[in-house]
């Protein structure tokens, strides 16, 4: 059917340009609305819409179509045309009446569409990867982490299920650690051998499998009835890679087709680095933690070591320094002191005496009273521990002991001449136990007392020499010890 010749001046406009006539039929088409509709002029001219595009009558193009032509208003919108295979474009449509039926003008944005959808995408996709990195940051939970990444992967991707697997390097088996999407608990069981299955070929290839047909495709090992009865058809398997080693394997599955896009596999991959980085910051953590535990280990031994050979040069009995230790433990947990100091109090009580390295023997192991010189520096030992431990910055916080153990409850101790309870709490406690302990041991410069006397001697001192809660405490301690 030829066109009306009057429309010619439209023919070969870059616009679409179509006349429907009143009996629903193209009147005229241009070459361009021609193209917009995947047709040839011939094909449409004479014909009507519906029976060449089946389904149209439902849209609301259509429905906008139906009122021009009955109630003759004008329309402007933008539509979405799909064709008869699938795809859609995107048209800016303009609706006019004309005496002959209904003029439409029709311009394709699919290009400003698909850019804004894509920028939209982007955005969503930074987003995601931005909250990932939240999660990285915020937390030292890997699981916690790894279920943000999923959560991710499914919502950003557009997918119905991902599940990370983690490689166990001793047995090389990629072992279940997190999903999401997944109607049973089946996937949980999932351990793949390295180079089993797809996801073992994505490990062991160290790159990215995609089967977007499950059900023709089968793994080759034991996931297969699972998988199939969650009813998945596509599934792509991604390598997790840190610093050029396997972590594990990121697995997406869909229950439709999936036709990626360069997009969609760029960010899958930038997911799988967000998810490698988290789990090796994971395990950094965890051996950084295992590593500041041995070497606190360590400290502790060396702390140990050191109170040794302080008793030994002393001349103390062997375990003398541990006694005293384990005594001021107990009554700082009497006290209510709380746990996270009390190994302070337990370092602070190993070394109390370890300003006496500055001590020298002829005065240290003198068998008679000491003169008022060997006085004067047997006195400084307190600020000779201070001067050990202030610049080793781990054993500072337990200077309390070691530095006011000779203080005096009424000001008459040494070095400071503090009183009452400016006298650190652990100091307090450890003086009585202190001196309990000489007593009760032979010195160079007199024999051991009787614990009667000794006892009496503490009782005595409460309120003068110490504070008379810490006795009080001590005596306590020293009743519960007997019975
Ligand atoms: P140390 O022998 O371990 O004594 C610790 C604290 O227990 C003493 O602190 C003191 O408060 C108490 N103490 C020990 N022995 C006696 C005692 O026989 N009588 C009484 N009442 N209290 C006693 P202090 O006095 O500040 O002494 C610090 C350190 O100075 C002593 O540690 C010891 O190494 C040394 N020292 C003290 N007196 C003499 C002494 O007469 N001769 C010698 N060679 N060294 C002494
Ligand atoms: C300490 O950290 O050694 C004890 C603090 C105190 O109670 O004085
Ligand atoms: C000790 O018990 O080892 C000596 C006590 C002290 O003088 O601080
Ligand atoms: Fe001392
Ligand atoms: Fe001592």
């Amino acid at each position: 059917m030829s066109q009306p010749a009057d429309f010619a001046i439209l023919d070969h406009l870059l616009e679409g340009c179509q006349i429907i006539g009143f009996d629903r039929r193209y009147l005229y088409v241009n070459e361009t609305a021609a193209r917009h509709g995947r047709r040839t002029i011939p094909e449409l001219v004479g014909r009507k819409m519906v029976d060449l595009y089946p389904g149209v009558e439902a849209t609301t193009m259509y429905a906008l179509l139906e009122r021009c032509l009955n109630e003759r208003t004008p329309a402007e919108f933008e539509n979405a045309f799909t064709y008869p295979n699938g795809t859609t474009a995107w048209f800016d449509v303009k609706m006019e009446p004309v005496p002959a039926g209904v003029f439409i003008l029709s311009i394709d944005i699919s290009a400003r569409k698909q850019a804004e959808t894509e920028l939209r995408d982007h955005l969503h996709r930074l987003e995601a990867l931005r909250m990932i990195d939240v999660a990285i940051i915020s937390t030292t939970d890997l699981a916690l982490t790894l279920r943000s990444v999923l959560d991710q992967t499914v919502a950003s991707l557009q997918v119905d299920a991902a599940a990370l697997l983690l490689l166990n390097p001793y047995s090389l088996i990629l072992e279940f650690s997190a999903g999401h999407g997944f109607n049973s608990r089946d996937i949980e069981k999932t351990q793949v051998r390295v180079g089993q299955g797809h996801a073992g070929r994505a490990a062991l290839e160290q790159k990215t499998v995609v089967v977007s047909d499950m059900l023709n495709n089968p793994e080759t090992f034991s996931r297969e009835n699972s998988l199939e009865a969650e009813g998945f058809v596509s599934y792509v398997a991604v390598p997790l890679l840190s610093r050029g080693s396997l972590m594990g394997v990121l697995e997406v599955f869909h229950r439709a087709p999936l036709l990626p896009d360069q997009g969609w596999m760029d960010f899958l991959q930038a997911l799988a680095t967000q998810a490698s980085i988290a789990i090796d910051n994971g395990r950094l953590y965890k051996d950084l933690q295992r590593s500041n535990f041995d070497l606190t280990l360590a400290y502790e031994r060396t702390i140990e070591g050191w109170s040794n050979a302080l008793d030994l040069r002393d001349r103390e009995t062997k375990g003398h320094t541990l006694r005293v230790t384990e005594m001021t433990v107990t009554l700082a947990r009497m006290a209510g002191i709380p746990e996270n100091e009390i190994a302070h109090i337990r370092r602070g009580a190993l070394l109390h005496d370890i300003g006496k390295m500055g001590v020298p023997d002829t005065i240290l192991h003198k068998p008679g009273p000491l003169s008022e010189d060997e006085w004067k520096i047997m006195r400084k030992h307190p600020a000779y521990a201070y001067d050990l431990l202030y610049p080793i910055e781990y054993l500072r916080p337990c200077l309390s002991i070691p530095y006011a153990h000779h203080e005096k409850w009424d000001g008459s101790g040494y070095p400071q001449c503090l009183r009452g309870d400016h006298i650190p709490l652990a100091a307090r406690l450890f003086a009585v136990v202190d001196v309990w302990d000489a007593l009760s041991s032979n010195r160079p410069y007199r024999a051991a007392w009787p614990q009667a006397e000794v006892l009496e001697h503490i009782r005595q001192q409460a309120g003068s020499h110490f504070d008379p809660q810490a006795v009080e405490l001590f005596l306590r301690a020293i009743r519960d010890r007997g019975s």
